[in-house]
């Protein structure tokens, strides 16, 4: 498969249900995000991608930066969701986003709560889930970054060591295949609806679990072990004085207990 990124190149390899039913390739753009959401606000059909050669001003969660050069991609989904779906949507692309991996590099990645995805205990892709409405339509908007082949030196997430896939598997990777294995995955999980099935898989690959960490939310931080996820991926932690907390995906960064 050539690695040419265009709405026929995309188009012409898909052959999904919902996701990318519409392509829309921009060469340079400041944000998918922006960009999706603009579509909504047009009325654009569910599943409509946005996909960037490279952004200006690509958003991270947490208001951070995230840098993607030529190379990486970066793309979003518009979706309208019933709200069954909703809560689910970062753990199915989380999911997506590894299988897809899996298949076209063969490397193993995991999740670190709430979503990044991690290969080799390093940061390569990031997730945002962003929603809004258009007059009493709501939809969401699934932002995806992947660090494929793109130099790393000086990538956004500064609170993870950042990789790319080339490097950890040693050879270039064709994107125009992770990206269409990835929507076709994605479009998969997002027709079959079936959040508990999603959610086990996204559960078996969190190496959050078990450890001791520290949430920090604004200007605050508890510490404790990440006792449990639930199936909307908030997290629960339990505290040194035997405490439970939970903590939703938006509020929080997940950094190392500093005391260990
Ligand atoms: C994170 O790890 O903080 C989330 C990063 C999400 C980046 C993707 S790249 C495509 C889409 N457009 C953006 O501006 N951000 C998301």
């Amino acid at each position: 498969m050539e690695d040419i990124l265009s709405d026929i190149s995309i188009k012409r390899a898909l052959n999904t249900r919902v996701i990318g039913r519409r392509i829309l390739y921009l060469p340079v753009v400041p944000s998918t995000m922006l960009a999706a959401k603009e579509e909504a606000i047009a009325g654009a059909i569910e599943g409509t991608v946005v996909i960037a050669g490279r952004q200006t001003m690509g958003k991270g969660r947490l208001y951070r930066t995230w840098l993607s050069p030529p190379g990486s991609l970066a793309l979003s989904i518009l979706l309208y969701p019933g709200l069954d779906l909703t809560a689910s949507l970062t753990v199915m692309a989380a999911v997506a986003a590894a299988r897809s991996i899996k298949t076209i590099t063969g490397l193993e990645a995991r999740f670190k709560w709430p979503n990044d995805v991690l290969v080799n205990g390093k940061k390569v892709a990031g997730i945002l889930a962003e929603s809004g409405a258009r007059g009493d339509i709501s939809y969401a908007v699934i932002g995806i970054g992947v660090n494929v082949n793109n130099p790393i030196a000086a990538l956004g997430d500064f609170a993870l060591p950042a990789t790319n896939l080339s490097r950890e598997g040693g050879k270039s990777v064709n994107r125009l295949a992770l990206l269409v294995n990835l929507l076709t995955e994605m479009d998969g999980l997002y027709v079959s609806g079936d959040t508990k099935a999603i959610y086990h898989e996204w559960r078996g690959k969190l190496h959050t679990l078990g450890k001791r960490v520290s949430v920090v939310s604004g200007d605050s931080a508890r510490q404790g072990v990440a006792e449990s996820v639930d199936e909307n991926g908030n997290l629960t932690l339990r505290l040194d004085d035997g405490g439970l907390v939970k903590f939703a995906a938006g509020d929080v960064t997940l950094r190392p207990d500093p005391s260990v």
